[in-house]
């Protein structure tokens, strides 16, 4: 049997980009971002981009594309059969994601929903938005649908394979994306609080800066190119041989970035138009995206009332590509390593997460168990909080940051100058990029920065 293939270096990069470009950028970056006091925080995440995001991003396409396996087989056959317990831990953290990940996805389906509402009765109040929300987290029935809905729709997609399912749809929703995006700056650009919003992203100001606002930095980073799981090994082994993979990897970095920083412009455009506001906002970023917005739109932004359900929208596409991508890592391993059909992997995969999600789903008031418990980490040890929030700490500050740790020191260290040397550069590799500083980023850089937030994380910090 051929391995199902991307049709075409597009269709990777824009199915990538998929992954990447989820609740990461619209729904973490902007409030990480505001809650670390803007530009140096910006400037900060941008360096983390640079020097260990992209050169980490680019191992990942290599060892897929190299091996044509998706991760356990992988690194693996790239760097030795003990090293298929890092792909294992990629495997269980993708299943870890997405039962989490799904939730908030569901909620974008409500919202979309509430928002045509209220574009077609009028808004009523600046009060029911944050009541809404309030009664809404806790509704189980409703949060189960929505999960469900949600599960099937990305189950869907990934019965279809690889060429004919994930990059068909990235190929319809990213550009659906860019355009929504656009629409939205466009309108949040000419509010008053445009410039504000600019000074505050763009101008660094270092005075209030704590070092943990670094760390929270590298961690984004990792989560929102979908690094430290094998996501990139997966769909890099999709590729051809003779697709560049630094041309590639530089392109899913690029447009991540983008739209992270598009979101954070969009949405503190809208935020410092309105007096008040600042304020107002105070200890809830975490509910930006769900309570703030919405009522935002129904009272200060231009087209307000079009543009509320097609920012939904939007946030939805963008978290379908994602959650996709975390189902195709859990299906390629049953399929390329238990021989599953796709159509098993997909169903035995789908369901199972589906368990997760459910229980997160519930997590969020509608039962009292799954709503608050504790489980035992040092020093946030024994912190009461949801299964959502649980879930969220140990995959973005364990999993993701000892897995991408293995990753970079594996394809920095055991494999051999000659053979990374050998994937990467060719008459494909653009002109400006230098092996020599990829391998010492690899090797030393990345490792390093990795092994710092591990350090914190094991010494009690908390950057879910
Ligand atoms: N990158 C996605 C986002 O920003 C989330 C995601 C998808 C992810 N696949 C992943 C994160 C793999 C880590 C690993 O929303």
């Amino acid at each position: 049997m051929t391995r199902d293939r991307w049709t075409s270096r597009l269709g990777f990069v824009l199915a990538a980009a998929g992954s990447a470009i989820g609740l990461g950028n619209l729904w973490k970056f902007p409030y990480i971002t505001w809650d670390n006091n803007g530009g140096a925080f910006v400037l900060v995440y941008l360096l983390c981009i640079l020097a260990v995001g992209l050169p980490i991003m680019i191992a990942e396409i290599l060892v897929g594309r190299m091996t044509q396996k998706s991760p356990v087989g992988a690194l693996r056959e790239a760097l030795g059969p003990a090293w298929s317990l890092v792909g294992g831990l990629g495997v269980f953290t993708g299943f870890v994601i997405l039962s989490y990940y799904t939730v908030i996805a569901g909620w974008t389906l409500r919202y979309f929903v509430v928002c045509l509402g209220w574009s077609f009765n009028g808004f009523v109040s600046a009060e029911s938005s944050s009541e809404v929300f309030g009664t809404f987290v806790s509704d189980g029935p409703l949060q189960t649908l929505l999960v469900i809905l949600f599960m099937a729709a990305t189950m869907a997609v990934v019965l279809k394979g690889v060429g004919g399912g994930i990059e068909k749809v990235a190929r319809v929703l990213m550009p659906a994306l860019f355009g929504i995006l656009l629409l939205l700056l466009v309108s949040a650009l000419s509010m008053k609080g445009a410039g504000q919003a600019l000074r505050f992203i763009f101008v660094p100001d270092f005075s209030g800066f704590q070092p943990r606002g670094a760390l929270e930095g590298l961690g984004q980073a990792f989560f929102s190119l979908s690094l430290g799981m094998g996501a990139m090994i997966t769909y890099g082994s999709y590729l051809g041989p003779r697709e560049s993979v630094v041309r590639s990897a530089t392109l899913v970095v690029i447009l991540d970035t983008m739209i992270a920083v598009l979101a954070a412009v969009i949405m503190f455009s809208v935020i410092f138009s309105v007096p008040g506001m600042q304020e107002q906002i105070g200890k809830s970023t975490v509910g930006m995206l769900f309570i703030t917005l919405p009522q935002l739109f129904y009272t200060a932004v231009p087209f307000g009332v079009l543009l509320a359900p097609l920012f939904y929208v939007l946030v939805a596409f963008a978290a379908l590509t994602s959650t996709i991508s975390l189902l195709e890592v859990v299906c390629s391993y049953f399929i390329d390593e238990r021989k599953y059909t796709r159509r098993k992997a997909v169903t035995v995969c789908g369901l199972g997460t589906l368990v997760g999600s459910i229980l997160c789903a519930l997590s969020f008031g509608s039962s009292q168990f799954l709503s608050s418990f504790s489980l035992v980490y040092r020093g946030a040890a024994y912190a009461k909080r949801g299964l959502f929030e649980h879930m969220d700490y140990v995959a973005s500050n364990w999993f993701l940051s000892v897995g991408g740790f293995f990753i970079t020191l594996g394809v920095g260290w055991i494999m051999t100058r000659r053979t990374s040397e050998g994937e990467l550069v060719d008459e494909t590799t653009p002109r400006w990029f230098n092996y020599g500083a990829w391998r010492v980023l690899v090797r030393y850089v990345a490792p390093a920065a990795v092994a710092i937030i591990i350090a914190a994380v094991v010494s009690g910090k908390d950057f879910s």
